[in-house]
């Protein structure tokens, strides 16, 4: 009778160790599911990011190209052209010595200057490159 009861409490005790140890491993298995669907999901994302090889869209700000007068303001005072993304452009290169060549165009852009000291404004033009297309190139005679 007392065995009986001893073999009870240890089958107790093993069984419950038993359900621990599944819903342990459970839980890891939850996690380590969990962490490769991140990976697969953001080894997915920048493959695609990678494939946008073309010009990014970059917003600069014009002040420091444009010869204005320490007391104009100007408007609009920052402006979106597109760049190539030196490292994407040649992601899918693993040759030495390429580089990314972008093919550019000059756009004429239109800003208004305000003087606001004297109150008046001018409006004033300027050229800007804007890349058209990216490409990655082997660089012959490069520094
Ligand atoms: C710059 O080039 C892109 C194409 O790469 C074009 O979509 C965009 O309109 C151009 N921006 C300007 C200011 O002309």
């Amino acid at each position: 009778m007392v065995s009986l009861k001893v073999q009870k409490s240890a089958a107790c005790a093993w069984f419950a160790m038993v359900l621990l140890t599944v819903a342990a491993s459970a839980t890891h298995a939850r996690h380590h599911f969990h962490r490769q669907k991140k990976l697969v999901e953001h080894n997915a994302r920048q493959v695609m990011r990678l494939k946008e090889r073309g010009p990014q869209p970059r917003v600069v700000g014009v002040a420091p190209a444009l010869q204005l007068k320490s007391s104009e303001m100007v408007e609009p005072w920052l402006t979106v052209l597109h760049r190539c993304d030196e490292v994407a452009c040649c992601a899918f290169s693993q040759m030495p010595g390429q580089r990314c060549l972008p093919k550019q165009e000059r756009v004429t852009l239109y800003f208004r200057a305000i003087d606001i000291a004297s109150k008046t404004w001018r409006i004033i033009q300027h050229e800007f490159f804007n890349h058209t297309e990216c490409a990655c190139r082997a660089v012959e005679h490069g520094p």
